[in-house]
């Protein structure tokens, strides 16, 4: 340890804090860092109070109507720093094949050598929080832990709604337990009684997200949004879990979770991957419409799931985080009602609009509240009229504007959300936005088809997904930013699933591929989407039973027309078919880029995924 960095500041751990490579690994990384002080997160509601309060003193909150928003804060970032930035994100494996062609790599020790002076003095004149939490229920034989050292009181209680935060950690990581180090930092030293000159302190010119999945660590420099910042989501929950389950032998994906319980109580669990942008949140509160009274949809997670198939036969999935962290313009209460009532309190908004009355607003609010506000403040701190919007085009929430909240605000939440067992998976589904092409829904026929549909999905890009608009991006499994070793070694790994389970008995979850998005010849979307895709989920679960005879295509089981319940929703068999038909011209290019998505991934492809390839060609040639 750097002894004359170490003078002055204050190292010592509470008592409970015993665990050996924890004690040490903070004390080299204050050494390192030199923060002026260190505070040893607990995770009490004492704690969050005083930090929302120091972020209030410091203009990054503002703090929310009470009588409108209770318990609720607004903070706008800096310009420069308001998505997941994928360019500056790397995989530092040994191999550069290890990382695969979807990543960016560099060297690990030439990773070193180039973080060393940036992370050298970044926390000057700032506090180390120190933040153990829990990935997945705490002690649950699927949970694992991270210990987040960052700079940013942001993160510290943004960290306390989206993961079990604080002491009770502790004791799960005893003295000698695993935990994957987490280092944070916004960048921005402050010289000898400097202060800081901004509300949203990051270093806007130099970030670095780092993953090294050898030694399952994880160093984030510069940026203090999201992903970039909450080391336990994308970072640790995706990218280093990943290859702890390439491993150990489980799965770990960009999936929400939900249950759905039928009207005699039989409960069924998906887990489903939808790129970003793609309507997950919604669907993993989807409110059944009419014609499905006695139907429940209830939500175990919004984002990832992590499956480890168990002794009994069956794939059990929890969701390793406990708090929301979604996307809020376009949310409203006819997209996600449930998701509106889950934000009525106890919320961190980040870069929405503050209203006259402080109140929080973003684009959509608009159709529940029936017209336009006359004013607001921007995300950027500027005045905003329709007047303004019209004539600039100026957004009034920035279109990656987010929420923080903790599940439990959830009125939808499964009543199992947070049991260490996690719950049975019956189906996986996989979905893009796809404007063409893609049918409404079809079952793969067998596991190795419903890999080759993930393995090759596309999704038509958007302003919150980070590209240029309506390009398809291919995002095989929709883990393309988020998979953490090669993108072949991982469908090999999920191909490999298949003869795993079934030599020990289990009964594989059937998988099935929608597309919600599909438009007709006007440019309009065909299908209605939110509420009415139970309809879908319905069909799938009366496939799983058995109960649907739906009809062969080239690319899977489709539903017939009137095996859909269509109870309280006018859609003609023409309508249908314009979601659900297999265009043959078009499939012949969709095969052409898959082509040259794996020539991308040639290193490593499974010849299996080239065999099936050719057999759908062949159905297509037969059309
Ligand atoms: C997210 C994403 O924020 O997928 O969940 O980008
Ligand atoms: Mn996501």
């Amino acid at each position: 340890m750097n002894a004359p960095a170490m003078q002055g500041l204050n190292l010592s751990a509470p008592a409970y804090v015993k665990n050996a490579r924890l004690l040490a690994w903070v004390a080299d990384m204050a050494a390192l860092c030199k923060p002026d002080s260190i505070v040893w997160c607990d995770g009490s509601k004492e704690e969050y109070d005083r930090l929302c309060e120091q972020l209030v003193q410091a203009g990054t909150f503002k703090k929310l109507n009470p009588a409108k928003r209770p318990g609720s804060f607004l903070a706008c970032s800096d310009p420069s720093d308001v998505a997941r930035v994928e360019d500056r994100t790397y995989i530092c494996s040994a191999a550069k094949e290890d990382a695969g062609p979807t990543n960016n790599w560099m060297e690990p020790a030439q990773m070193r050598a180039t973080l060393q002076p940036l992370f050298d003095g970044c926390m000057r004149g700032r506090t180390m929080y120190v933040v153990p939490f829990s990935m997945g229920p705490l002690g649950s034989h699927i949970a694992h832990i991270g210990v987040e050292l960052t700079d940013s009181a942001y993160v510290a209680v943004n960290q306390r709604l989206m993961t079990r935060m604080g002491k009770a950690v502790y004791d799960v990581l005893g003295v000698d337990g695993e935990f994957v180090p987490c280092m944070h930092t916004v960048g921005a030293p402050l010289a000898a009684g400097e202060k800081d000159q901004t509300s949203w302190p990051c270093n806007p010119t130099t970030k670095y997200i780092v993953h090294y999945p050898e030694t399952r660590e994880i160093w984030s420099y510069g940026s203090g949004y999201g992903g970039n910042a909450l080391l336990g989501k994308k970072c640790l929950a995706l990218r280093i879990a990943s290859t702890m389950g390439r491993d150990q032998g489980w799965l770990a994906e960009h999936m929400l979770i939900l249950g759905v319980t039928n009207p005699q109580g039989k409960k069924y669990h998906v887990a489903a991957a939808f790129p970003s942008a793609c309507g997950k949140t919604n669907f993993s509160m989807l409110v059944p419409p009419e014609g499905f009274e006695g139907w429940k949809v209830t939500t175990i997670g919004d984002d990832i799931a992590w499956i480890k198939p168990h002794a009994d036969g069956k794939m059990y999935a929890i969701n390793p985080e406990a708090g929301y962290f979604g996307v809020a313009p376009g949310t409203n209460t006819l997209t996600n009602p449930n998701c509106m009532a889950s934000l009525n309190k106890d919320v961190i908004f980040t870069n929405v609009a503050l209203t006259d009355d402080g109140d929080v607003w973003w684009e959509g609010m608009e159709k529940d509240q029936g017209k336009m506000p006359d004013h607001l403040i921007d995300w950027q701190g500027k005045d905003w009229t329709p007047q303004i919007a019209k004539e600039t085009g100026a957004k009034a929430a920035h279109p990656n504007a987010r929420f923080t909240v903790a599940a439990t605000n959830n009125p939808a939440l499964d009543a199992q959300w947070d049991d260490a067992n996690g719950v049975a998976i019956d189906a996986f589904i996989f979905g893009g936005r796809r404007s063409t092409t893609v049918p409404l829904v079809t079952e793969a026929r067998t596991w190795m088809e419903g890999v080759y549909m993930a393995a090759t999905m596309g999704s038509e890009t958007t302003a919150a997904a980070f590209g240029a608009q309506g390009v398809v991006r291919r995002d095989p499994f929709a883990m393309l930013p988020f998979c953490g070793y090669n993108m072949s070694d991982y469908f090999q790994h999920w191909l490999d699933m298949e003869h795993k389970l079934e030599e020990s008995g289990h009964q594989l979850p059937k998988i099935f591929c929608v597309n919600w998005f599909r438009k007709g010849d006007d440019g309009k979307f065909v299908w209605p989407g939110y509420g009415d895709n139970m309809r879908v989920l319905k069909w799938m679960i009366d496939r799983i039973e058995g109960q649907a005879m739906g009809q062969e295509t080239m690319i899977g089981i489709a539903p017939q027309y009137s095996e859909l319940n269509w109870t309280g929703l006018s859609f003609t068999p023409e309508q249908f078919k314009t979601v659900t038909s297999i265009d043959k011209a078009a499939w012949e290019e969709e095969f052409k880029s898959h082509d040259a998505h794996f020539e991308l991934l040639s290193y490593h492809m499974p010849q299996e995924l080239i065999d099936t390839k050719a057999a759908l060609e062949q159905r297509l040639a037969a059309l």
